[in-house]
């Protein structure tokens, strides 16, 4: 019988870059007094994001889900938006609050990223945009998307909040869509305690983010448009900066621990994980394992309740679906037979704790208990 573990470990906690590195920044703000509106580290932070990204050009924001409600006004999208069911609500959420209809398309079977295959059939007169998630940080199938968006003259917004510093053959998934939006969020790969980006490829995109992060406003007089306030503060931005420091260090620990896992889970019967994909530097940011109840013996809410009773807190995300949630189920896009892949996975999902400073021990004992029923 293996022992419960001591302190609970949750899905994930947060890298915190050392003190007194930050406490270094922290005086340098006490002494100009400048604690927002594009500061000093604002701009630096933006300069070294770009530089570490390989993009040209950045925003950044207070979090990520004013960066995505941001980025739908800066390309003026209205009417219907195709996306993903198999998301963080604030995916959709963001649709809503610019008064726009989300029309869910099924995920692929692979690493469950809008289906190309189903896009075409859910375009109406009213659609403007396609909004895919690079779900758990993989890539969406890209090249097929733009094809779908340039033949009917869409746009393409990314949500890329898991995908901070994922490169295909070196080149950034940024790079790709009219717009990409990050999270920096606590629970990130990267954060910055809260915060976001929007990645975009020309000067006056980015002129025209940078107005409507900051209540519209082009200069003192001149208000373009209802712009929301969504811009990160100083102290955010030196945080960040400090943490570009050791980005490398984190992302290199959770591959460890993300090949730990696959090393002590495969040939599971029953439990399937993601592998990793030829030419794709991956960010490491979860690690879900997918149940199949008949093939394993318990159902996935058996194995998530199984692993609270030893204090593991893993996460079923992306559970429930966001077309189950009461904002949406009512569209006929939402109908679960019309989302057969996504229904099936949020039904199998755990996400396992992952997290830098996690031990190897406790990946070990993790393993272990999920292995062994008689636990
Ligand atoms: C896919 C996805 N989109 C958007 C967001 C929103 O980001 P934030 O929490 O920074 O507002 C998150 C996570 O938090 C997310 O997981």
């Amino acid at each position: 019988m293996i022992k419960s573990l001591e302190a609970p470990v949750y899905v994930t906690q947060p890298a915190l870059p050392p003190l007194d590195e930050f406490t270094e920044y922290l005086k340098q703000i006490w002494d100009t007094k400048i604690l927002t509106n594009n500061g000093p580290f604002h701009q630096q932070f933006e300069k070294e994001l770009a530089d570490y990204l390989g993009v040209k050009y950045i925003s950044v924001f207070a979090n990520g889900t004013l960066a995505l409600v941001t980025a739908l006004q800066a390309l003026r999208i209205t009417g219907e938006v195709i996306t993903s069911p198999f998301s963080f609500v604030a995916t959709t959420h963001s649709l809503w609050w610019n008064n726009i209809k989300p029309v869910f398309v099924d995920i692929e079977p692979e690493y469950f990223t809008l289906d190309p295959e189903k896009i075409e059939s859910a375009i109406t007169p009213q659609t403007t945009a396609i909004m895919p998630v690079h779900v758990y940080g993989n890539p969406c199938k890209m090249d097929e998307i733009k094809k779908i968006a340039d033949t009917y003259g869409l746009k393409i917004i990314y949500d890329a909040a898991h995908a901070f510093g994922v490169t295909i053959k070196g080149n950034s998934v940024l790079n790709f869509g009219d717009l990409s939006i990050l999270s920096f969020h606590a629970t990130k790969t990267f954060n910055t305690i809260e915060g976001g980006a929007i990645i975009c490829h020309d000067e006056k995109t980015k002129r025209r983010i940078d107005f409507l992060k900051n209540f519209g406003f082009a200069d003192e007089v001149t208000v373009v448009e209802p712009g929301i306030n969504a811009k990160m503060n100083e102290l955010q931005a030196a945080y960040g900066l400090v943490q570009l420091r050791h980005i490398d260090e984190y992302i290199t620990k959770r591959k460890a621990i993300t090949e730990q896992y696959r090393h002590r889970l495969t040939d599971i019967k029953g439990i399937r994980f993601l592998n990793d994909s030829e030419g794709i530097r991956h960010s490491y940011t979860y690690f879900p394992i997918f149940i199949d109840e008949k093939e394993f013996g318990e159902s996935r809410d058996e194995v998530y309740n199984r692993l609270k009773r030893y204090n593991i807190f893993g996460r079923r995300y992306f559970y429930p679906l966001i077309s189950q949630f009461p904002s949406y189920r009512g569209q006929s896009s939402a109908k679960p037979e019309n989302l057969p892949v996504a229904n099936k996975v949020a039904e199998q999902v755990i996400c396992l704790p992952i997290f830098p400073e996690l031990k190897m021990e406790v990946v070990e004992t993790i393993s272990s208990i999920l292995i062994d029923k008689s636990n």
